[in-house]
């Protein structure tokens, strides 16, 4: 598992007089037990416990009183050794792994969230929309409401690419209608791929803007043909790193957050 040590992210304001961006660091102060607090170290009673304990240290000092005030921007402490830094918002992407449901109360298999640090899921972090129990991939989680709104409401129409392995051999008619558009059970429209390529004889590559129940796998099924496997590959332009393996997950960078035109 990755750990939760690089830069805190940097925000940037946008300033419609100068139509240009311009990034601010403003100061702010919080006493340590407000710090782990807001973190997701637990209540405000088992925060203050941890610091008198000993067991959280700033700027490599150990500090044991919870009402000591630090400048939270950039900060960097430590809980029973694992090195934090300070995030008014997180924002991280898990490589989920198949056999893992997307609900903090899972009905049949494990939830994504005991792949992460407690922290993380007690701070109030959800998926950014939801991936079947099966399907792999790149899976975003936030506590941000806004940006977890901004990536799954249907009016934003962000593109997801999918791999898809198929149980028959693609063919163009299958190709045609999922670019044209089929009709799912329940929806009044056809609904298109927003694009569609074939990488093999059974590997379908989808990009859909949508992000209904099970849409891939209906959509090829309505198409003529049956999902067998599926994964995630890209949300907007943000690719699921080589080197990110199944079951780990990361901080989402500037790079990333630009990625997603977040900047
Ligand atoms: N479409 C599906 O059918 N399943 C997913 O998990 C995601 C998109």
């Amino acid at each position: 598992m990755t750990s939760g040590a690089d830069p805190g992210t940097v925000f940037v304001l946008r300033t419609p007089l100068a139509n240009a961006n311009i990034t601010q660091s403003i100061a702010r102060s919080m006493d340590l037990e407000s710090i782990l607090f807001t973190q997701g170290f637990g209540s405000r009673r088992q925060c203050r416990a941890l610091i008198a304990a000993g067991r959280v240290s700033v700027d490599g000092a150990v500090c044991i009183e919870p009402d000591t005030v630090f400048a939270v921007d950039g900060l960097m402490f430590e809980v029973d050794g694992a090195a934090w830094h300070y995030r008014e918002h997180a924002y991280l992407m898990l490589h989920k792994p198949p056999g893992y449901e997307c609900s903090r109360d899972p009905q049949h298999h494990a939830s994504v969230f005991s792949l992460l640090p407690a922290p993380l899921a007690t701070r109030g972090v959800q998926c950014v929309g939801r991936l079947d129990e099966d399907t792999t991939g790149l899976l975003l989680l936030s506590d941000d409401g806004k940006f977890i709104h901004a990536y799954t409401s249907p009016k934003r129409k962000v593109p997801k690419t999918y791999i898809a392995t198929t149980r028959h051999p693609i063919d163009d008619a299958q190709l045609t209608a999922l670019s044209d558009g089929v009709l799912l059970h329940g929806e009044s429209k056809p609904i298109a791929a927003a694009a569609v390529l074939a990488r093999g004889e059974r590997l379908l590559e989808l990009t859909i803007n949508e992000g209904k129940y099970h849409q891939v796998k209906r959509m090829i099924a309505a198409a003529g043909n049956r999902c067998e496997a599926l994964h995630r590959e890209r949300i907007g332009s943000l690719a699921l790193p080589a080197t990110l393996a199944q079951g780990e997950w990361r901080w989402l960078d500037a790079a990333d957050l630009l990625a997603l035109g977040e900047r």
